[in-house]
């Protein structure tokens, strides 16, 4: 029996829930290529030629992307977060269009619009916490006194606030992944990416790391998030599943509010 490739709802509008706006996240037919030296493809890692991938995120809507290792879920998220650009379709990002932006142009607006947590954190050894937060701050032109005020806040707001002078490898695997939220957060972006956010921490730990991240879409921020738990994505609105490159479901877990 062959099993049809998608069953794909049309997202829907601001409507399904009162508390998605307009779009903020929109990929539009979008694939990614790796090609070998000689110039053939090794992997269509997302899409096929002629087929993209649409997505259309609403403002405030808390997303899961899930499927195997391999379906190209980080894929997906690096487009997403601007960190790496598609091979063919274009990608509107709070109403403009990346795929056309020269890459200063893109990663001084990356800057402003995303922030993103990786599963291995990626802090920076030899600086303080405050100082790892600070970091996206220096490429803004804001001043030495602004920029700590900002760091302070956002390592309140992750329960922080009494480790700013720790250095990563003396905090707790929560801890450096708090410090990477807040990071994350300082130039106040309009979405929030994590790439298995819980992924290199035991249940609890993850746990509240969770809660963190669902207190931030509590407040509106909206939220994308590359998960292999199916514990995880059920606590979200929406997951958008991908297999071999392509979408195979995007379902609707729960609608808060509506
Ligand atoms: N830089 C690259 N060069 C060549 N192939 C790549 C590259 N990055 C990813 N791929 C391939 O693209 C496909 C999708 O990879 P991706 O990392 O997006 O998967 P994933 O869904 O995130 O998997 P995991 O759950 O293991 O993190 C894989 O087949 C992978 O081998
Ligand atoms: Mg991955």
């Amino acid at each position: 029996m062959i099993t049809p490739m998608a069953e794909v709802q049309p997202t829907p509008g601001p409507a399904a829930n009162p508390r998605w706006g307009s779009p903020i996240a929109e990929l539009i037919g979008v694939t990614k290529t790796y090609y070998k030296p000689d110039g053939s493809v090794l992997v269509e890692a997302v899409g096929r030629s002629g087929r993209g991938v649409d997505l259309t995120v609403p403002r405030g809507q808390y997303l899961a992307i899930m499927g195997a290792s391999g379906s190209g879920k980080s894929t997906l998220m690096n487009m997403l977060g601007c960190l790496d650009r598609p091979t063919s379709g274009s990608y509107l990002l709070d109403g403009h269009d990346v795929s056309v932006m020269a890459d200063t142009e893109l990663s001084s607006y990356r800057g402003r619009k995303i922030g993103f947590v990786f599963q291995a954190f990626n802090l920076i050894p030899e600086l303080t916490v405050l100082e790892n937060v600070e970091v996206p701050l220096l490429y803004q032109g804001i001043s030495r006194g602004e920029r700590r005020a900002r760091a302070m806040d956002k390592l309140e707001l992750v329960g922080l606030a009494d480790r700013t002078g720790h250095r990563p490898r003396e905090l707790s695997g929560g801890q450096q992944q708090r410090t990477a939220i807040a990071r994350a957060l300082v130039t106040e972006p309009v979405i929030l990416m994590a790439d298995e956010p819980t992924g290199n921490l035991d249940s609890a730990t993850g746990e509240s790391i969770l809660r963190v991240i669902e207190q931030l879409h509590a407040s509106g921020m909206t939220i994308i998030m590359v998960t292999h738990d199916d514990r995880i994505s059920e606590r979200c609105e929406r997951i958008f599943r991908l297999k071999d490159g392509l979408v195979e479901s995007d379902r609707f877990v729960k609608v808060r509010g509506a």
